[in-house]
């Protein structure tokens, strides 16, 4: 319509057409394009990873609020990378090279890892941000980080109000859970396995994870043995989606510098 004295040559449209008729199947626009843009920068996304969503600019926000200066900072659960490239370079504009907080992004889908590998050459950022693959906190040192923050998966396999769209065509690792072996399937099951593996996390570290709808209560219930509740933030659409945590001194524990 903004070019409406224009028509387009044949390959164009015909590229078009295939895109609509792919879009009138579900398949995410995002994955159509190949980009997504989050936090004020384009990401390349595909079928490996989750499509950005805007809600979790507020973990971005809130984790540059909370990280002091110069902090190892850890995006547990990367996927595209959106998260922990965006607070790399919200915080390296912010400081200089000493104070900006140091990166690393880990996640345990290679081929996710590979999409965040693409977004972190495009940005710019191949010597400032660690990429890993791991499960969870598996072949590295959680203990290493003073801010940790996870989007992770935590949608309810069996929840029947889930997108059919989302459900067909973005990858179930990062949507659903995976419970341990003698575990129920269920939607908070990797925040169990995140609380579990952090008890040995110096006092003072700061743990920030997006949530889904409602379930704030049984998550802070589920940190609380071992971490106090610093704050919890709602979207633009007033609802609950991000909490912040921090390990608790107990006898004989280190401290976070
Ligand atoms: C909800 S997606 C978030 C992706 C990205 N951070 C974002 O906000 O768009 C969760 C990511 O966590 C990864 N993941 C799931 N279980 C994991 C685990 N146990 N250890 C590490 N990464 C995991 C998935 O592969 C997926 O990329």
């Amino acid at each position: 319509m903004a070019r409406d004295d224009r028509r387009p040559d044949q390959e164009s449209a015909a590229r078009y057409r295939t895109m609509v008729a792919k879009r009138s199947q579900g398949i995410p626009s995002a994955y159509l394009l190949g980009e997504r843009e989050f936090f004020g920068r384009s990401f390349v996304v595909d079928h490996r990873v989750l499509v950005p969503r805007p809600e979790t600019e507020h973990l971005v926000e809130t984790a540059l609020d909370y990280a002091r200066p110069g902090a190892a900072t850890l995006d547990l659960g990367t996927g595209s990378g959106c998260v922990g490239l965006s607070i790399a370079l919200e915080s390296r504009e912010a400081h200089d090279q000493w104070r900006a907080l140091r990166v690393t992004c880990t996640d345990r889908s290679l081929a996710a890892l590979a999409v965040c590998r693409t977004n972190r050459r495009r940005l710019g950022l191949e010597n400032d941000v660690d990429l890993i693959c791991a499960d969870l906190d598996s072949g590295f040192d959680l203990t290493a980080f003073e801010v940790i923050v996870s989007n992770p998966p935590y949608v309810d396999p069996d929840d029947s109000s889930l997108d059919d769209a989302v459900r067909r065509y973005e990858p179930h690792d990062a949507l659903f859970p995976s419970p341990l072996p003698d575990e129920d399937a269920s939607a908070l099951a990797f925040y169990r396995r995140l609380f579990g593996s952090t008890t040995n996390v110096p006092a003072g570290t700061v743990v920030i994870v997006e949530i889904g709808i409602g379930q704030g209560d049984e998550i802070v219930e589920i940190a609380q043995p071992r971490f106090d509740l610093l704050s919890r933030r709602r979207d633009y659409a007033g609802i609950e989606r991000v909490l912040v945590l921090t390990r608790k001194a107990d006898a004989g524990q280190a401290t976070a510098s």
